[in-house]
């Protein structure tokens, strides 16, 4: 199957968002413009505890890619294989920054590919200024009050912010 032969591609760009970065939003604004239609969508993934609710980080997400007509913001629970087909999507759209991205993604891409062949892994190289950005980095900048304008959308540096203020450990 080629993916030229699709007359409509979905893309579907999954993460936990935990929150969404500038990094993050860099990937999904040139997924945007290559594929149709790019679904950015939440791992409700029990084994992590997140800092925002999966309901808060739809809404940062809706939010933050709001200037972005062919983007949709979801949330799945399971393989995320499953959600692909049920979406009718083609494409898993995934960010690296650096090597040690490679190995894990990798996996994912080859697990990917065995539980469902149909379904292609892009892999688009991470804007080199967003190279050191995670969601994790981030919080763990704003728990020690450091300055984090520049690595978040305001939108999320603002409910971050927020959350520092309820005194909700991050
Ligand atoms: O932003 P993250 O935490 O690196 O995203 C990882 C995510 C959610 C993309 C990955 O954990 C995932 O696809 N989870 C769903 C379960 C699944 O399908 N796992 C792969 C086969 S075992």
């Amino acid at each position: 199957m080629s993916l030229i032969k699709h007359d409509f591609t979905v893309a579907v760009c999954p993460g936990s968002f935990d929150p969404v970065t500038n990094g993050h939003l860099d990937i999904i604004s040139r997924a945007a413009d290559i594929f149709d239609k790019v679904i950015v969508t939440i791992a409700n993934n029990s084994s992590k505890t997140p800092l925002f609710s999966v309901e808060e980080r739809k809404q940062l997400l809706t939010e933050v890619t709001s200037h972005l007509p062919n983007v949709e913001v979801d949330s799945f629970s399971g393989l995320l294989i499953t959600y692909i087909s049920k979406k009718q999507a083609n494409v898993i759209i995934k960010g690296l920054r650096a090597v040690s991205d490679f190995e894990y993604e990798m996996q994912m891409a080859s697990i990917n590919h065995k539980l469902n062949d149909k379904i292609e892994t892009f892999f688009m190289m991470t804007n080199p200024k967003f190279s050191y950005l995670s969601s994790s980095i981030v919080k763990e900048i704003a728990r020690y009050d450091g300055p984090i304008a520049d690595l978040v959308p305001d939108a999320v540096e603002s409910a971050i912010k927020a959350k520092l203020k309820e005194n909700k450990p991050i």
